[in-house]
Formats: structure tokens, C-alpha cells, sequence
């Protein structure tokens, strides 16, 4: 299978993947054919992308890495903010990574529409930021805290009015700081609750510190931030740059990879970032790329090299192994064509 952008899609193409609604239900199956009727509908809702089945992409499986159930029913309980569910769920979560053999490769490309986005953000930082305890080697409990933190690391927004914080433009100095406040809700939500491990709560209260003091609410420094912020800081922005909205477009992996490496040590902590480079390919498998030489290719899977992985020549069929085939030394693949936002205000929109 492979990821198409949704303006790539044709009709004819069939369906590798499941497409969702905004309530966890199958909106269009596995092997749907799909018309120009079903393109006009999946991009109008904001999808940005599906995955196909052809000949160019056989042999490439792409797994999820925990099961759309659980993504749907953990997306569910955010958005009731059901924290007693979001427990158990968090187990889940926990155990079905660990449950991967060693090496964990974030691979999927979330199918996600506008209107579902809080949601599922969250869900996504929580998959990515256990991701990194795992590659940090935390222990099942550090784990589990921390999956819960990630979940529930926005639940505050919910007492902030949602004009604001679905505005489909850039946000007015006044109504940013409005939004800076969810970080404190959360955690008086969370507080309330009573059964909640202090080291989860204090991740929700400071997943907006930067490194160089320059974050919210406390404006903490370096050690001072706790750990589990630290790492959902990073999974959190990366989801944020990565997503599509009514008002930007989506970066490429390979864009807010170099973000968040150019941020290390300013705005993210060094291991976190790392850990997360490990987990993360920056050359996700199925997705679309250009290189030097000007061919177009797919990714079929990772080497020791992540900037080089193979690939197969989208003219030809063949299978390229850019590590290691002396042809194609001297190619490398090309930077993505840079989206018209700047980082400072996607970062800023995102920050909430
Ligand atoms: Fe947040």
C-alpha cells in the first residue's frame, strides 16, 4: 500500500485502509473503489490523504501501531473526558507497544479530518509520547503515567470557548493568552480528581515549558521542567506541524523533524528529541518522494540510514537501495517543497 495526498487521488483507485468518520465509524472500507464523488466528500471533510492499493506499491505493509479500536475508544473517552476511562486505556496503550518486537517505527500517516483534530492529536502525542518513554526505557508505571499525562494534556481547552479555539485564523495577542491558560485547567481538572499521580499531573501543567524559559505557564528552565512535559512537549508540536488545518498545511515529516532538531536544547530537551529520532523515520513507508536526479519514488522501508532508505522508482517499478547502490550515490532525496507558513506562527496557532 501507499499514501496519496487527497489531491493525488484518482477515481478507480482502490482503498488500502479504512476510512473513518469523526465518531470511529467506517465511513468507506477496506478495497473500496473509489469515485469522484467519494474524493469530493473525503476532501471537503479534511482529510488530508488515504492510503491505496496498486501494482507500483505491492509488497509494502505498513502496520499500525496500536489497533484503530483503541485509537477510536481513546479518542471517545478525550473527548467525553472520561478520566476514569482514560485509564485503562492508557494501559492498553502501554501494553499493546510494549506487545511490538524492539523496534517500534511510527510508519502511519493518521487519516484525520478537521473536526476531529483535538482528539485525535491527543491520542496520536500519547502513542508518540510513550514511544519515547520506551526508547528512554522507562518502566511500565513511568509509562503508563506518562501515556495519561499525554492523553489528557489538553483536557483544560474544554473550559476556554471554542470559538477560539477553532478560530480558522492567526490568534490576536489577547485571545493566544486565553488559550495559554488550558495548561492550568488541565491541571485543575486533573487535580480534582484526586487519584491522579502528581508526576502526571505536573507533564500536563508544563507541556508548553521551553528548555530556554521562554514557554508557559511558569516559564521553567532546563532540569526544572519535569521529564514527562519534556517529552510531550516534543511529540506535541510534532503532531501539531504535521496535521493539516483549515488554515495551514500539513509539514512533511522531514520538515518538523528538522524543527524539533533545530529546537534542541532551546525549545526541546536533547534526549527527548533523540529518543523520539528513533522511533520516528524521517522517510515514513508509502509516501511519496522526489530526488535529485528528479525521479519520483515510494519508500519501501527503512535502512541504518534514515535519510537513505530504499526506495522503488514510481516509472520503472524498480527497488533502489539508496544505502547501498553505487548508481545512486551521489542522489539524495529532495527537501520537500516548503509550505507557505512560517514556523513562528504555525507555532504559535499550535502552542495551545
Ligand atoms: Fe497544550
Amino acid at each position: 500500500m501507499r499514501y496519496l495526498n487527497i489531491e493525488k487521488v484518482n477515481p478507480g483507485m482502490i482503498l488500502a485502509k479504512e476510512v473513518y468518520d469523526d465518531d470511529g465509524r467506517v465511513l468507506l472500507s477496506l478495497n473500496t473503489k473509489l469515485t469522484k464523488e467519494y474524493i469530493t466528500r473525503l476532501s471537503i471533510r479534511g482529510y488530508q490523504g488515504v492510503y491505496i492499493e496498486d501494482e507500483l506499491s505491492k509488497g509494502i505493509q505498513i502496520e499500525e501501531v496500536i489497533t484503530i479500536e483503541l485509537r477510536n475508544k481513546a479518542a471517545q473517552a478525550v473527548k467525553d473526558g472520561d478520566i476514569d476511562s482514560l485509564k485503562n486505556i492508557a494501559k492498553d496503550i502501554v501494553g499493546q507497544l510494549l506487545d511490538k518486537d524492539k523496534s517500534i517505527s511510527l510508519d502511519i500517516q493518521d487519516l484525520r479530518t478537521y473536526d476531529n483534530y483535538t482528539y485525535k492529536h491527543s491520542v496520536n502525542v500519547a502513542v508518540i509520547s510513550t514511544i519515547i518513554g520506551i526508547y528512554l526505557s522507562y518502566d511500565d508505571e513511568s509509562l503508563w503515567e506518562l501515556c495519561l499525562a499525554a492523553l489528557m494534556h489538553d483536557i483544560g481547552k474544554t473550559k476556554i470557548d471554542p470559538a477560539i479555539i477553532n478560530k480558522p485564523a492567526r490568534l490576536t495577542m489577547s485571545e493566544y493568552r486565553l488559550v495559554q491558560e488550558h495548561a492550568r485547567y488541565s491541571y485543575d481538572i486533573l487535580d480534582e480528581n484526586g487519584l491522579i499521580p502528581a508526576r502526571t499531573k505536573q507533564g500536563v501543567l508544563h507541556h508548553h515549558e521551553n528548555e530556554d524559559g521562554t514557554g508557559y505557564p511558569d516559564r521553567l528552565v532546563g532540569d526544572e521542567i519535569p521529564p514527562y512535559a519534556k517529552i510531550i512537549h516534543v511529540a506535541d508540536v510534532y503532531d501539531a506541524l504535521t496535521s493539516k488545518r483549515p488554515y495551514k498545511k500539513p509539514y512533511a515529516l522531514s520538515e518538523a523533524i528538522e524543527y524539533l532538531m533545530g529546537g534542541s536544547n532551546v525549545l526541546f530537551d536533547r534526549n527527548a528529541v533523540e529518543a523520539f529520532l528513533e522511533a520516528v523515520p524521517v522517510y515514513a513507508k508509502g509516501i511519496e518522494v522526489t530526488m535529485t536526479n528528479g525521479e519520483k519514488a515510494i519508500v519501501v522501508s527503512n535502512t541504518s540510514n534514515p535519510l537513505r532508505p530504499i526506495v522503488r522508482l514510481i516509472d520503472s517499478g524498480v527497488d533502489i537501495d539508496l544505502n547501498n547502490n553505487k548508481d545512486y550515490i551521489s542522489v539524495t532525496i529532495a527537501p520537500h517543497t516548503v509550505v507557505e507558513n512560517d514556523f513562528t506562527s504555525v507555532y504559535e496557532k499550535f502552542d495551545g
